[in-house]
């Protein structure tokens, strides 16, 4: 991981909030978007400081790709056209934020229950720029629950097989009921996992009937991190 550019910003200081550090590093991830192409957009509120920045560009930019509905609206609702990703075979720069980066651009996502479609944007970008805040640089992941997007039926055979492998999984409850995602799948969090190794594991929950996606990111990781800190915006080149 290399440490490059940290962006020195006179208006920031110790005092600057969590939300703050997203609209700093949702503002710097314009650096990536290139005139005239079509951006790869995530989801969450990082994100969405970078939809809302992204509109000052929208004349200077085709358009987007989105992974949800949320982003998708965000977006139209700004004037920024939203393309369906199978008539856009190739992007240039998707980007997200990510529950937890680890040193090596490896990530869990899926907080906002949107892991599918993003790793299908992340995996058909040429680059991966993730946007975070200080609080989601680990050393290893595992700390955030770890998403898991299942196909309802296997829901129960899923959260066992985490059970098996030390983990405590939990279906995700919305008012009252199971979460439901843009996909019409269901969202089990896995606590208790140390993901030393994430591209096998990763390829491996990823074969387990059932699972439609696993929220580790280590075959679509990240190439680069813009981190929002206290001493301004670093950028983490890995
Ligand atoms: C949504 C995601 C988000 O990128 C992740 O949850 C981070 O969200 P936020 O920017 O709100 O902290 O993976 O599925």
């Amino acid at each position: 991981m290399t440490h490059a550019n940290p962006t020195p910003n006179p208006t920031t200081s110790p005092a600057l909030s969590q939300d703050e550090l997203k609209t700093l590093v949702g503002q710097a991830a314009l650096q990536y978007v290139v005139p005239g192409d079509i951006v790869g957009v995530g989801t969450g509120s990082t994100v969405n400081k970078f939809i809302d920045a992204l509109a000052s560009m929208k004349d200077q930019i085709k358009g987007a790709v989105s992974s949800s509905v949320a982003s998708t609206e965000r977006l139209k609702a700004l004037g920024i056209p939203v393309f369906d990703s199978n008539d856009v075979p190739r992007l240039g720069v998707y980007i997200d934020g990510a529950d937890e980066i680890d040193g090596h651009g490896n990530m869990v996502k899926g907080g906002g229950a949107a892991l599918t479609r993003e790793k299908i944007v992340a995996a058909q970008s040429d680059r991966f720029v993730c946007i975070a805040d200080e609080s989601k640089l680990v050393q290893t992941l595992g700390a955030f629950p770890l998403p898991v997007e299942v196909i309802p039926m296997a829901t129960q055979r899923v959260m066992a097989q985490f059970a098996a492998k030390g983990g405590t999984a939990s279906l995700r409850i919305k008012d009252g009921k199971p979460l439901v995602t843009d996909n019409g799948q269901f969202i089990v969090d896995v606590t208790g996992l140390q993901i030393t190794d994430p591209l096998s594991f990763e390829a491996e929950i990823s074969q387990w009937p059932g699972v439609v996606t696993v929220g580790v990111f280590a075959f679509q990781r990240a190439q680069v991190c813009l981190l929002g800190t206290a001493s301004g915006v670093k950028t983490l080149i890995f």
